[in-house]
Formats: structure tokens, C-alpha cells, sequence
């Protein structure tokens, strides 16, 4: 699974720009589902045929980034986010673009309060504008250049979020035999700027069932904020996040699989962000949604750490409900 995880965390895919990632996860894929398709969006959409609930995953494939607004006389980029950075993370740090381009993240001078997006810029390496504007144009986009990490039981990389979802449903997908229900893995774009291809991914399906896959905070760092959720403790079943407040029947069906099945769980209420599940239950008349969380430290860094063991714990999470009746939908 580690060789996976690293395949997926090394690839290319901001907000829009998916692409890299949803070609890796069809040649994962295609041979274990009856058909799949990538929509409008680019949500690449696979599906498993059955005649009973249509339930819907969803994790999404789009990483945080940056996008280059202004190249200056000297050569040096400005950016805007894509998806929500912090700027405190950003000094040193490098980012890629589509066509392998490297750039370093430096900032104008000032104190340690001031970080503003607006003083911060790219260094590719060019002396000029010209130079500039040979490897990179306005408009492009880029993400964080790091490499996957494994510490044991724990590993690190960047995109994590939410490339670990992908896994997920990868590992459950190639693990799943036979199912009665109707099954849609939706490998969603646009999360992480508004929670935008499963917005459109679920007004097709029609849903019984949603369920999202993605990471969450952990408290359980020095001096962390406030939060119920450790790394290796369990899959998190979420309560509510600022998106979402988990439908009761969903909630209560995950963790009754838990107890079933003897897998670890923990419960998790977040107090900011969203996952997919925040478009997905305000879908037509709404679908019961909820979601289960893979436990991360560090979220939106270059260095985003989960637990191997929790991720084992999702998948299993997700492989109960898919054999369970689900007679409550
Ligand atoms: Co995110
Ligand atoms: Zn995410």
C-alpha cells in the first residue's frame, strides 16, 4: 500500500488540473469495476453494478497549490492560492509545475506577523522577465514540490489530503468481490476550492447513500488545538465539520459496523473545513451523508502525516458498508 500511496502523494493535480492523477487511479482501477467515465468536471467516476442501494464515495483528487499572477522585470513570480494555504508554511518551500518547472517561495522583508500572499513570491531561477516567460506563464498553476516519506507505521508526504481517500477506495475497489448494492466511486475534482465536482458527481448519480473519504486534524500534538481525534486511534466517523453535520442514520451505521467488525474508530467533530459529504447531502431533495476521516497531522503543509493503521482501519470501514444491507436507505 505504500507504493501506492507514494504514486498517488508524487502526482500533479491542483484545483482544475486532475488529470495526472485521475490516468493513475483508471490503470488502478479498471479492471476491477464494470465501467467507468470521467464527467464534465473531470470526476472520474467508476462504477460497480448492483441492484440494491446506489451509494456513493467520494474522495477528492485536487491538491492545494498556488497560481501565478504577475511575472516582474526581474523574473520573479507572484501567486494567489488555490485552495487554502497558510502562509506561515510557504517560506523555503518549493512548488512544480505542470511541466516539471521548480521554484523556490521567498518573501519581501518584514516582521514575523507580516506573511501576506501579496509579499511573498516564486524564484524559478531566471534573471529576467524574458527568461521568466519561457518556462512559465501567467495563469499557470503550481503545487508543492516534496517527496513521499515513510517513518514506519506513520508516513508523510504532501496531498495526503486527499490523495490517502484515493487509496482508500483503490484498496477497497480491488478488494471488493461481489456487491448487491449499486456502487459509484467518484474520484472527485475541485474540493479544495468549494467541494466543486461532487456538487455535479451526485446530481448525476442520485444517491441513497454518501459517503466522503478524507483526511482530518488531529489534537494530539504539543499544545494542539482542542480535538478529540490521535494518529493511529481508528478511522474518525465525523459528527460535523463546518460543511456538514453527519446524518444521524449514516453516523449511527458507521460506527454500528465498527463495533460489528471490531474496527477502531474514533469520533471526530471538526471544527472548521469540509469534505465532499458538504455538496453531496444538499443534492436534489438531499441524500444522507456522512464521513469517514483518515487522521492527519500537519493538513494543508508540504509534510502531512497519517497512519498507516488508520487507513487500513477506512478501508475496512468502507468494505462493511458496502456488504451491509443498508436496509435503514
Ligand atoms: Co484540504
Ligand atoms: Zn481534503
Amino acid at each position: 500500500m505504500k507504493n501506492l500511496i507514494r504514486e498517488l502523494v508524487e502526482s500533479y493535480g491542483p484545483s482544475g488540473f486532475e488529470t495526472d492523477v485521475t490516468d493513475k487511479i483508471i490503470d488502478l482501477i479498471k479492471d476491477y469495476v464494470d465501467d467507468f467515465y470521467v464527467d464534465t468536471l473531470g470526476n472520474l467516476i467508476a462504477h460497480k453494478k448492483g441492484n440494491g442501494k446506489t451509494v456513493m464515495f467520494s474522495a477528492h483528487t485536487d491538491e492545494i497549490g498556488v497560481v501565478i499572477t504577475h511575472i516582474d522585470k526581474n523574473g520573479f513570480l507572484r501567486f494567489d492560492r488555490v485552495g487554502g494555504l497558510n502562509t506561515l508554511t510557504l517560506l523555503g518551500n518549493r512548488v512544480r509545475f505542470a511541466n516539471g518547472v521548480i521554484g523556490v517561495i521567498g518573501r519581501e522583508k518584514g516582521t514575523l506577523k507580516d506573511f501576506a500572499i501579496d509579499k511573498m513570491f516564486i524564484d524559478i531561477g531566471a534573471e529576467s522577465r524574458e527568461q521568466a516567460k519561457e518556462q512559465v506563464s501567467i495563469g499557470d498553476f503550481a503545487v508543492f514540490h516534496r517527496e513521499f516519506t515513510d517513518l514506519g507505521n506513520r508516513v508523510v508526504a504532501k496531498s495526503m489530503d486527499d490523495r490517502i481517500g484515493c487509496v482508500v477506495l483503490i484498496e477497497a475497489i480491488r478488494k471488493l468481490n461481489k456487491t448487491n448494492h449499486d456502487l459509484y466511486f467518484v474520484f472527485s475534482t475541485q474540493e479544495e476550492v468549494g467541494l466543486r465536482g461532487a456538487r455535479t458527481a451526485a446530481y448525476g448519480i442520485e444517491p441513497d447513500l454518501g459517503i466522503a473519504l478524507d483526511v482530518t486534524m488531529t489534537g494530539d500534538t504539543p499544545e494542539a488545538p482542542r480535538m478529540d481525534v490521535s494518529l493511529g486511534n481508528g478511522a474518525a466517523i465525523k459528527v460535523k465539520d463546518s460543511s456538514l453535520i453527519a446524518h444521524p442514520k449514516v453516523k449511527e451505521l458507521l460506527i454500528r459496523l465498527a463495533e460489528e467488525k471490531k474496527i477502531d474508530y474514533q469520533l471526530e467533530v471538526l471544527p472548521a473545513g469540509g469534505t465532499d459529504a458538504g455538496a453531496i447531502h444538499l443534492t436534489k431533495e438531499g441524500v444522507p451523508s456522512g464521513t469517514i476521516s483518515i487522521p492527519c497531522r500537519y493538513v494543508h503543509t508540504v509534510s502531512e502525516m497519517v497512519d498507516v493503521r488508520d487507513v487500513k482501519n477506512c478501508i475496512d470501514l468502507v468494505l462493511a458498508v458496502i456488504q451491509d444491507q443498508l436496509d435503514e436507505f
